[in-house]
C-alpha cells in the first residue's frame, strides 16, 4: 500500500491509483474536463493539475495520469495551481466560440461550469481561430469543431466503451477537428449513430439534433440572473 496526503488528509491506497482516484476516495474534488471512468486517461485538457511535493521536491502534474507514490503531498488548490486551471480555461476559450445563451448545451456544458466556479469570463489571448465547418452529415446528431475543445472523450469513448473506433483527430492546429478516418463525413465512416459520443462530449461540440428546438433545462443547475421578462431565470451571465 502507498501512504500520501491529499490537503492534508491522510489516505492509503493501492499502488497504481492515480491521485485523482486517490481524492475521491476521500472525497476531495479535482476539476476534469477529459476524464471519463473507466476509460483510459487522456490527459489532454490539463484542468486536474495539482501541486505534489515530495523528499523536497515540487512539481505539477495531472492528477488523472499521475499514479500515487509513498510520502506524495498533494495540494489541489494551491495558489499556483488556481493560477495554472485559470490559465488553461483561458486557453481553452481563446479557441472556443462563446455564444452560450444560445448554445445548445447552455446549463449543461463543462467548460461553462468550470469558467464560471474559476471566474474566467473571456479569453486574453484573442487571435485565429479553429474555423473548420460544422459536420452536420449524420442523420441524428451535430458536430461543431468550433465548439470542441479535442478533450477526446467522444474518440476514446468510440473506442474503448462502444468499441467501434469509429473517429479520431483530423487535421492539425487551428484546423484539428474530431471526424471519421480518412477525414471522411460523420455519415461516410463506420459510424453507427449510437450516440454515446454526444453523451460523452462535455460542451456543445456534439448535439442532438432533437435538441435543436428545445432549451434544455435543468432544475438542478445553476439560475444566474432574473428579469422581468419571465421571472424564470436563465444562465446567461
Ligand atoms: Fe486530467 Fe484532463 S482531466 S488532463
Amino acid at each position: 500500500m502507498i501512504h500520501l496526503t491529499i490537503d492534508g488528509i491522510p489516505v492509503e491506497v493501492e499502488k497504481g491509483t492515480t491521485i485523482l482516484q486517490a481524492a475521491k476516495q476521500i472525497g476531495v474534488k479535482i476539476p476534469t474536463l477529459c476524464y471519463l471512468e473507466n476509460v483510459l486517461p487522456d490527459g489532454s485538457c490539463r484542468l486536474c493539475v495539482v501541486e505534489v511535493t515530495n523528499n523536497g521536491r515540487t512539481k505539477f502534474d495531472t492528477a488523472c495520469t499521475l499514479r500515487c507514490s509513498e510520502g506524495d503531498e498533494v495540494q489541489t488548490m494551491s495558489e499556483k495551481v488556481v493560477k495554472y486551471r485559470k490559465e488553461t480555461l483561458d486557453l481553452l476559450l481563446s479557441d472556443h466560440r462563446v455564444h452560450c445563451f444560445s448554445c445548445e448545451a447552455n446549463g449543461d456544458c463543462k467548460l461553462q461550469d468550470y469558467c464560471f466556479e474559476y471566474g474566467v469570463e473571456k479569453t486574453s489571448f484573442p487571435g485565429e481561430m479553429n474555423n473548420a465547418p460544422i459536420d452536420d452529415t449524420n442523420k441524428f446528431f451535430t458536430y461543431d469543431p468550433s465548439l470542441c475543445i479535442l478533450c477526446h472523450r467522444c474518440v476514446n469513448t468510440c473506442k474503448e466503451i462502444v468499441g467501434r473506433g469509429a473517429i479520431d483527430t483530423m487535421n492539425r492546429g487551428f484546423q484539428s477537428v474530431i471526424g471519421a478516418h480518412y477525414k471522411n463525413t460523420w455519415n461516410e465512416g463506420i459510424c453507427e449513430s449510437c450516440g454515446n459520443c454526444v453523451q460523452a462530449c462535455p460542451t456543445g461540440a456534439l448535439t442532438m439534433k432533437r435538441r435543436k428546438k428545445y432549451r434544455p433545462y435543468q432544475i438542478d443547475k445553476k439560475v444566474l440572473t432574473t428579469c422581468p421578462h419571465c421571472a424564470t431565470g436563465c444562465q446567461y451571465y
